[in-house]
């Protein structure tokens, strides 16, 4: 008996058990519902289909789970639904759930105590939802929990000092965070994702960890004092931080310091200009690895993610302080390479410029667009560099040198998008562990020698000028190449005889055959045509010369024949014996001669005058 245009009905704490289509019909300017506290356990499969702007339905408290799949099928229809709380108590009739992904549903609010009876839940996906707060959460076997994609400002697990004791990982990444998360002691956390945040200051000693938001501080609790310094506690475990994309303006010593399990530290897409290893309060620098012990102080990160700040050095002793990087990402900064001093290494760090020598264990390195304009000699000396990316650097100049140091260890060579003519191309021969080199989107107009001397096993020479590849250096890349990649060069379809050798190595595939072309001047204009591995490609040179050998064959074989019938037509007069006779004979005189036919005519004639 409700008005068709009703819009909010609250019949919470009744004792409604069921809803059945005929209940709800006719009320299409519903929006929110409140069926929370009654002894709902069965929802009519079409209880929902005309509540079409229903926007906010609580249920909690119910029986649902009694019917939980035809209960389930109702809740479909339900397209606008906006807001659900998901109140305390919600769960208390699956306390064996190990699982509950509720990804993607709008909800703004958790309230305290709504997973509380989930004892046994391992993974908890709140993701993409429009959460603000989270707050006093008690998770006992919680060991993944996915918050990313909602709006948090803040995040703190309360006072308890159990909250989640097995919290392994925590994804908090696409929110509003601006200050690191607070977790308790002995949390045993392993992974936190903070990136896509408002992070501007982690370190103990910041504005804004001694003056938090009122809020922060209630959500905190009591016990629970709200500084950078206590937010480090909480991540003493952690082995890998996520904090690309903040507004991070320094490099967080102070935290690293206390993060002695990180291993991977990710500061991608922040503001760092320089990256100060800083001074005191936080205890002098450590000094240089003496005797191969590692210096006091020094950090545990092994791989440093920076690209795409802004950094322009990298001070003196940023590899004292961080001795055990193998691997660090400084693609997409404005690196500035310390050129060669007089004595002919490159002076030392520390004067606005950047240096890689001893680095101990630094494998792999990135400087992909950087504008560097020229890698100065033995810039990589006693660095055991494994892989080397230096693509992108647009204008790049490689000199002779600059790869000094590098040829026991490099495997991995990246030169692409320099737009590198051939003469600023200094490819060293003492390369020999050399497998793969990417030299595509360049101006080489021919290889360089150097190259030949690794043992290339995949080779990217797309985009360039190439004209052609000649036999001899076709064969000396076929002892060890496995995959090519060609497209995009000017190739002369009868200059490739490299290539042929290549294609007849089985071992060798093209990886852009769909795209590789070569072009001709058939005598009137250019043809393009394909280069297909398992075809032989046009060349009028070459067909020229297979049409001249097939001609020459083909008119030999009409003499040798007109030839054979006019002796047979001449001896036939003459009687069959001496035919056979004078053939064996010329066959003796001339064994192999393939003009056989015409010298056995001449001999036929000489044996008819005698
Ligand atoms: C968290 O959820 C987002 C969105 O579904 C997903 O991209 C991300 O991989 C998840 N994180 C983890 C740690 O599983
Ligand atoms: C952190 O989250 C971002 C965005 O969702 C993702 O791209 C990144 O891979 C995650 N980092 C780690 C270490 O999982």
């Amino acid at each position: 008996g409700l008005g068709r245009d009703v819009e909010r009905i609250d019949l919470a704490h009744n004792s409604i058990a069921s809803l059945a289509g005929e209940d709800t019909a006719g009320l299409a300017h519903l929006e929110h519902l409140d069926l929370s506290s009654n002894q709902l356990q069965a929802v009519a499969e079409r209880a929902m289909e005309s509540l079409v702007r229903l926007r906010s339905l609580r249920l909690a408290a119910n029986r649902l789970a009694r019917h939980h799949l035809a209960n389930g099928r109702a809740f479909r229809a339900l397209g606008r639904l906006e807001v659900t709380w998901l109140s305390g108590g919600l769960f208390r009739g699956v306390p064996r759930l190990r699982e509950l992904n509720l990804k993607n549903n709008g909800l703004v609010a958790i309230e305290e105590g709504a997973l509380e009876g989930l004892r046994d839940l391992r993974v908890l996906d709140l993701a993409l939802n429009s959460l603000r707060c989270v707050s006093g959460f008690r998770l006992p076997q919680v060991r993944v929990l996915n918050l990313s994609y909602n709006a948090l400002e803040s995040f703190a697990a309360g006072g308890e000092a159990r909250a989640a004791p097995q919290l392994r990982t925590l994804d908090l990444s696409h929110n509003r965070l601006a200050s690191l998360p607070l977790l308790p002691r002995g949390t045993g956390l392993r992974s936190l994702n903070l990136s896509h945040n408002a992070i501007a200051h982690v370190d103990a000693n910041t504005t804004q960890a001694e003056h938090p938001s009122p809020w922060a501080a209630r959500q905190a609790g009591p016990g629970v004092s709200w500084s950078g310094g206590d937010a480090a506690v909480g991540l003493a475990t952690t082995v890998a931080l996520d904090l690309s994309s903040n507004q991070l303006s320094a490099l967080p010593v102070s935290l690293l310091r206390s993060l002695t399990s990180l291993h991977t530290l990710s500061l991608a897409e922040n503001c760092l200009q320089g990256v100060a290893v800083g001074q005191p309060p936080w205890g002098p620098l450590p000094g240089p690895a003496a005797g191969g012990k590692e210096p006091a102080g020094a950090l545990s990160v092994r791989e440093l993610d920076l690209h795409g700040n802004r950094v322009r050095s990298l001070p003196r002793d940023f590899f004292n302080l961080m001795p055990r990087l193998e691997r660090v990402d400084l693609g997409f900064n404005c690196v500035q390479l310390c050129s060669a001093s007089k004595s002919g290494g490159p002076s030392e760090g520390g004067s606005g410029c950047t240096a890689f020598r001893h680095a101990p264990r630094l494998r792999h390195l990135s400087l992909r667009r950087n504008q560097l304009a020229v890698v100065p000699g033995r810039l990589f000396l006693q660095t055991p560099l494994s892989s080397l990316d230096l693509s992108e650097n647009e204008g790049l100049v490689l000199p002779e040198g600059a790869l000094a140091g590098l040829g026991a260890s490099l495997r991995t060579l990246s030169l692409s998008g320099n737009q590198m003519p051939a003469g600023d191309l200094h490819f060293p021969c003492g390369l020999g562990g050399l497998k793969t080199l990417d030299l595509a989107g360049n101006r080489l107009s021919r290889l360089p020698p150097g190259l030949l001397c690794s043992p290339l096993e995949e080779l990217d020479l797309r985009q360039n000028r190439l004209r052609g590849l000649d036999e001899a250096t076709g064969a000396k890349l076929a002892r060890s190449l496995r995959r090519l990649a060609l497209a995009g060069n000017p190739f002369r379809c009868c200059e490739l005889g490299g290539l042929e050798v290549l294609l007849g190595t089985a071992a060798v595939t093209v990886r852009d055959s769909e795209d590789a072309r070569c072009s001709y001047y058939d005598g009137q204009e250019n043809v393009t045509a394909r280069i297909r591995p398992r075809q032989a490609w046009p060349c009028p040179q070459r067909l020229r010369r297979d049409y001249w050998i097939a001609l020459a064959g083909v008119a030999g074989g009409l003499l040798c024949a007109l030839c054979l019938a006019c002796t047979a037509c001449y001896l036939r007069k003459k009687g069959k014996g001496s035919l056979l006779l004078d053939l064996g004979r010329s066959r003796k005189v001339h064994p192999d001669r393939s003009e056989l036919a015409a010298s056995g005519q001449s001999s036929v004639d000489t044996s008819t005058k005698v």
